[in-house]
């Protein structure tokens, strides 16, 4: 199982570092503008497999992306502090104008996962590029927002963040909703498991998580410049449910929509994630409040879309 990654700055390096202690793939072809970095990134890598998994990271160019079941999209600039995803889209979208028709003209096969800010935009962008099956395009979206509402919920009610559900939806950035109606604990909303431990669950305590969960990326981008293991993490998960053919459930951007209907643009809902990418999109409960905030999340993510050529 050939795994690519395009771009090795942080976010492909973590993906790839995080790729090879997880044991996600056979083997892991990064390429960059930079080809000594990516052959840097590669050696340093590969350095780690003797402690980890046994797999075989290689550099290459576009044309050794051929065989790749996947290949992740990580090119571009990220943010500096203070400035938003959408305001990235202007000089990402001429990378992926570049990047996308040589990605699948050497891997034709592939799913693309497309990492880069601003995801949704921009997975939106690669669709209307690359024209693969449906499915075949995927953002990561909402998959690292996801991960840390259920990692805070986690932690003030004293469960393993594996046995918390609940999802975030929409666009990965400001406009994101926490679909507070689909959160539960073995079943339980969270305010009954609260009850029967003794914890107080409120309004307080979700719009704190939502805070959280929402400036996550701005506290990190503040203190250090870039964020980079969480979303190479979710990265290696979603790359793993691909080439395992997992059909792990997973937040992530597309334009596909419950019932196997388009919209025009991608953005977070939770799908089916299998061998052949995108495999459905599931329905979630959701309150008017939340409806609306979907909605508007959508509608920001349009306006963005609408200046792509
Ligand atoms: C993150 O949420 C910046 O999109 C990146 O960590």
């Amino acid at each position: 199982m050939r795994v690519g990654i395009v771009g090795t700055g942080f976010v492909g390096a973590a993906a790839a570092y995080a790729m090879t202690l997880r044991g996600s793939a056979a083997e892991l072809v990064l390429t960059d503008v930079n080809a000594d970095k990516a052959r840097a990134e590669a050696r340093d890598i590969q350095d780690a497999t003797p402690f980890s998994h046994p797999l075989r990271v290689s550099a290459g160019d576009y044309a050794s992306l051929d065989g790749c079941r996947v290949v992740v999209l990580t090119a571009g600039v990220n943010q500096k502090p203070g400035e938003t995803r959408l305001q990235l889209l202007e000089r990402n979208a001429r990378i992926f104008e570049e990047v996308v028709p040589q990605v699948v003209q050497a891997a034709p096969e592939a799913v693309l996962l497309v990492a880069t800010n601003p995801v949704d935009v921009l997975t939106t962008l690669v669709e209307r590029i690359a024209r693969l099956p449906e499915g075949r395009v995927i953002g990561s979206g909402t998959a690292l927002d996801t991960a840390r509402m259920r990692a805070l919920i986690a932690e003030k009610v004293g469960v393993d963040p594996g046995h918390v559900h609940g999802y975030v939806l929409g666009e990965h950035g400001d406009s994101e909703v926490l679909a507070w109606r689909s959160v539960d604990i073995a079943g339980l909303e969270v305010a009954r498991f609260c009850e029967m431990r003794g914890l107080s669950w409120g309004e307080v305590e979700r719009a704190e998580i939502d805070t959280r969960v929402r400036r996550a990326a701005y506290e990190i981008i503040a203190g250090k410049g870039a964020t980079y293991y969480g979303i190479g993490t979710a990265l290696a998960r979603i790359t793993e449910s691909i080439v395992r053919d997992q059909r792990a459930v997973l937040t992530v951007s597309s334009s596909l929509r419950p019932g196997g209907t388009r919209g025009e643009v991608a953005y977070s809902l939770p799908r089916l994630v299998g061998g052949a990418g995108i495999l459905a999109t599931l329905e979630t409960p959701l309150d008017p409040r939340e409806q609306q905030a979907l909605a508007a999340s959508e509608a920001v993510i349009a306006e963005a879309a609408a200046g792509l050529k």
